[in-house]
């Protein structure tokens, strides 16, 4: 893949969350989305390339635009086929509420290389280099917080595990706590949760728990690039998500998805901060029509992690 397609892509997540950023806090989650959704799939019409989106808005039905299955880029004779897997507003409520970490985000792929997730339940965990091919979801949440002890040197007390705050997590908080590492519990927004357990920085040793499916295999081609690792097992709440699963192609329902499985081959990822938070600066507002964005763009077959800081001028370049 064309690494110089790493930063055209950047300007479509910094189209994205330029958009989305003038929602923050309004209480309006779909204006916030439909912004940052309007600005992404007209962005992509400007890069060179022959896209198809596997990770995306939802089924064709439900979704207008960037749909699962949806052509975007010029898609020329001389365009190279790529894989998308997207979230055009990672943590709508966080937007919507001006929380924390709200992102806009972009993994690809050669054709064929992600897992086509359903929109069902993905069980995770995710964690730095350090614990890159030790840790095990088929383990206990205490084995998985030893391991990751032993990896960076520290008592397990010193551990950090992000969990999302849900009613669904209540043993495997019971679980962490009784081995006692610390928790940090979030609202919403494990993708970039789960990428901050690859940056020293961020505080956070190790993701836990069960989120989306479709950001699972976001996180996993993060990671990638960083050097991180990431599993996970598909849970279905139905009998009809188990249905729509192996519809997609998944043969084995209860497998559990290591890195390779879900991001193969050479990924890159790009994301830009929509409002502060662990991994990225949000969008912020500046005098005289202007406004700045952070972004993070990473390449799997390099490992070289550049971070973007832009400023944008929109009286001479207006907003999408
Ligand atoms: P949205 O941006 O689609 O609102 O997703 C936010 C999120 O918190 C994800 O980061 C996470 O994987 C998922 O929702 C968890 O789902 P639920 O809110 O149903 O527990």
């Amino acid at each position: 893949m064309d690494r110089n397609l790493a930063l055209e892509f950047v300007r479509i997540t910094e189209a994205a969350a330029l958009a989305s950023a003038r929602f923050m806090g309004r209480g309006d989650e779909k204006g916030a989305d439909q912004a940052a959704v309007d600005a992404m799939r007209k962005a992509f019409d400007t890069v060179n390339i022959d896209g198809e989106v596997v990770i995306g808005e939802g089924e064709r039905d439900e979704a207008p635009m960037l749909y699962i299955g949806e052509k975007v880029g010029k898609r020329g004779a001389d365009s190279p086929p790529i894989d998308i897997a997207l979230d055009p507003l990672e943590g709508t409520t966080i937007c919507a509420s001006g929380g924390v970490g709200a992102i806009s985000v972009i993994a690809f792929a050669e054709r064929g290389n992600f897992l086509h997730a359903p929109d069902t339940y993905m069980e995770k965990i995710a964690c730095g280099p350090a614990g890159r091919g030790k840790i095990d979801l088929t383990k206990s949440a205490r084995e998985n917080i030893q391991i990751i002890a032993a990896a960076l040197s520290k008592p397990i007390e010193d551990v950090t595990v992000v969990i999302l705050d849900r009613p669904r997590h209540a043993d495997l908080i019971y679980e962490v706590r009784k081995t006692g590492a610390r928790i940090r519990l979030i609202g919403d927004g494990d993708v970039s949760a789960g990428i901050a357990t690859c940056t020293s920085d961020s505080g956070i040793d190790l993701l836990l728990g069960i989120g989306g499916a479709p950001e699972g295999v976001i996180t996993a081609a993060a990671n990638k690039c960083l050097g991180g690792d990431f599993q996970g097992r598909l849970k279905f709440r139905n009998a009809e998500e188990r249905a729509r699963a192996v519809k997609m192609g998944i043969k084995v329902c209860d497998q559990v998805f290591k890195l390779e499985d879900l991001a193969r081959g050479s990924v890159m990822f790009c994301a830009t901060g929509v409002t502060d938070g662990p991994l990225l600066k949000g969008v912020h507002t500046l005098s005289d029509n202007r406004a700045s964005t952070h972004s993070i763009v990473m390449r799997s077959a390099t490992g070289t992690v550049r971070r973007v800081e832009a400023e944008h001028n929109f009286n001479i370049k207006p907003r999408v």
